[in-house]
């Protein structure tokens, strides 16, 4: 009875033991599966997030590209800049104040010569007639510009306007004293040459070139009246060191017919005057041709204006800067 006790007490042992060891392998095997598939999400995981973190350094790495080439195209572009302001500093007429607009407007004129960039810059040619005005600095000077950037205040007279002579006007006419001798000097060398010169239309005041200027809009539209008459404060007349000539045969709006035409163009500068509205030059000065409008600026630099074959306007931007 004893033995078949002890048999089965170790025989039940034995069964635990087998149940202990099985459970504990079947326990094994589930935590290492558990192991093992979370391995495997966390490598995808990190697969993915080095695909992305891969994708996000492309596109970062594609935005440095960019960037970089954003920097590059700025080099070149500033290289370009640098040129440009190298050139224009060349230049003897170069004004620092105006460097941007330089810059601007040969942005805008890519084939223009730099220095013709700073002389149409200088003028204010880079703006449309009439936007950009200033005040005229020295227009007590004979050397003041008045064009269609710079005029003159409205209640601004010359102290020293003198009549012209009557044998050398038509009606009474006035000029700045200075400007007045060297039209009569011209007047009698023309007339010892065998021509006629005569003042039509000097010194006009602003209130009368406002009449003037506001009875051809009228007549013609402002757009038009802009070709032919200045608007008053910014006409020469002004100045009184401007005179409209008229010669033997016409009125002075034919005087490009005339042989005294011709007297002009050949010794007007000897005498300190220039011929201010050309046909080649009507872009510069914002008029069309006036053969009769002469202005005073003096001998010696009437004669650079000759010999260089410049407007006023490109002579003040050139020497006066
Ligand atoms: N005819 C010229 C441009 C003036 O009016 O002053
Ligand atoms: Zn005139």
């Amino acid at each position: 009875m004893k033995k078949r006790k002890i048999k089965l007490i170790l025989i039940l042992t034995a069964l635990i033991i087998l149940i202990i060891f099985v459970a504990g392998g079947a326990l094994y095997l589930s935590q290492k599966n558990n192991a093992d598939e979370s391995s495997v999400a966390s490598e995808a995981e990190s697969s993915l997030s080095d695909k992305e973190s891969s994708q996000i350094v492309d596109e970062s790495s594609s935005e440095i590209d960019s960037s970089s080439e954003v920097e590059s195209s700025q080099e070149d572009s500033s290289d370009s800049d640098k040129e440009a302001i190298n050139a224009f500093k060349s230049v003897s007429y170069y004004n620092d104040e105006y460097l941007e607009r330089y810059l601007s407007y040969q942005e805008q004129n890519t084939d223009m010569p730099y220095e013709q960039v700073i002389l149409k810059v200088n003028i204010g040619l880079d703006n449309p007639f009439y936007t950009n005005t200033y005040l005229a600095e020295n227009y007590d000077s004979t050397v003041v510009l008045v064009n269609k950037y710079s005029y003159l205040p409205n209640d601004y007279q010359p102290a020293d306007l003198v009549a012209i002579s009557a044998e050398h006007s038509a009606g009474y006419q006035q000029m700045r004293k200075e400007a007045a001798e060297a039209f009569e000097k011209m007047c009698v060398d023309a007339s010892e040459k065998g021509y006629t010169i005569k003042a039509q239309s000097t010194f006009r005041s602003y209130s009368s070139q406002y009449s003037i200027y506001n009875n051809y809009v009228s007549r013609d539209g402002a757009e038009k009246a802009n070709t032919y008459s200045a608007q008053p404060g910014h006409s020469e007349h002004q100045t009184g060191l401007a005179v409209d000539v008229q010669g033997s045969q016409y009125d002075y709006n034919r005087f490009g017919e005339t042989k005294e035409n011709q007297y002009v163009l050949e010794n007007a500068y000897k005498f300190g005057f220039i011929v201010r509205y050309t046909a080649e030059t009507t872009s510069i000065t914002g008029y069309m041709p006036e053969p009769w409008h002469l202005r005073y600026v003096g001998v010696q630099i009437a004669t650079v204006i000759h010999n260089e074959n410049i407007t006023f306007d490109e002579y003040c931007a050139k020497y006066m800067v």
